[in-house]
């Protein structure tokens, strides 16, 4: 909208897919949504007869209420199913619930679920476009998209920042798209976190795995924390969340190592005193509340773009 780049992509599946070009497009075009949201009447007829199914087989509150927000503001008909109210409670597979929702022709079908990879299973069996919305441990590309957007915000750049990501990276789809959309636009990605909950093979993904808490923060420009994934958890990594917060939370000490105008990131739900004190959760240096507006203004342009690719 914003570039003379084509936007190439039907379904919107993980942060590999995109180029740097594409991420750059895919912001400028948010940016260009962004003031709607704060017009008195906010709405406008870019998508006026599609429709937007959001099919969540996992509890949210940010993504799917953003997604509903966005199609609504961009005046979308939207439907929400959820696992408790879908007929997956009475057997019905993931593949014969999308041939049946394609069966109403919906444009786009937003989907979170706790399998990696239900987004790409569902894509091969629909004519509509798909919005992974989450799936297991695997990637959240739209939250990439608005952590890269909040990044260019108060940073005005992407290219050579340090950030810090701090938290159960293995069990975190945050933490795999976010490493590849910002190593994409030229950022330093440190991990750090329990041994226990750091993969591998991390540095495959192009992250730097951190020595100690002190070595990922030292001069970052970017610190985000990540929630334990609790969920995901099947056996016991962590001795207590106590000991987890005194060693791997973000408190004012260990945040001093920062940048003195580092901001402070979560992509939410915070579990206020594990991963970061309140003191830090609400600073001025939290920017956490404008992750959350700056999801609307993603989700609306990854709309618009999957709905005109
Ligand atoms: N960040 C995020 O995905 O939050 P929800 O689980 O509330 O959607």
């Amino acid at each position: 909208m914003q570039t003379e780049h084509i936007f190439p992509h039907h379904h919107i599946l993980g942060m590999e897919q995109f180029s740097r070009q594409d991420i750059a497009h895919i912001l400028a075009t948010a940016e260009s949504f962004r003031e709607i949201s704060s017009r008195s009447i906010k709405k406008v007829p870019v998508l006026r007869g599609r429709t937007v199914v959001n099919l969540f087989f996992e509890p949210s509150t940010r993504t799917r209420l953003s997604f509903e927000v966005a199609a609504k503001r961009m005046s979308a008909d939207t439907f929400n199913i959820s696992a408790s109210t879908s007929s997956t409670t009475k057997g019905e597979t993931l593949i014969d619930t999308a041939r049946n929702i394609s069966a109403m022709h919906p444009d786009v079908i937003v989907l979170r679920h706790s399998s990696s990879g239900a987004p790409q299973l569902l894509s091969r069996h629909v004519q509509a476009a798909v919005i992974n919305a989450g799936d297991g441990a695997h990637q959240h590309p739209s939250q990439s998209l608005l952590d890269l957007m909040t990044v260019q915000e108060h940073k005005g750049r992407l290219d050579g920042l340090k950030v810090a990501i701090i938290g159960d990276i293995t069990h975190s789809r945050v933490a795999r798209s976010n490493i590849q959309g910002f190593t994409t636009m030229g950022s330093a990605v440190h991990v750090f976190g329990p041994s226990t909950l750091l993969p591998l093979h991390i540095e495959s993904l192009g992250a730097i795995r951190a020595r100690s808490l002190h070595d990922a923060l030292e001069g970052a420009d970017v610190v985000m924390a990540l929630r334990i994934q609790r969920e995901r958890l099947h056996d016991p990594l962590l001795p207590s969340l106590r000991e987890y917060a005194q060693r791997f939370g973000l408190s004012r000490d260990p945040m001093a190592w920062a940048k003195e105008d580092a901001i402070i990131m979560h992509p939410g739900p915070v579990n206020r005193g594990v991963e970061m004190n309140p003191e830090i959760a609400d600073s001025p240096r939290s920017v956490i509340l404008d992750q959350v507006s700056n999801g609307v203004a993603v989700r609306m342009a990854l709309l618009y773009l999957v709905g005109n690719a």
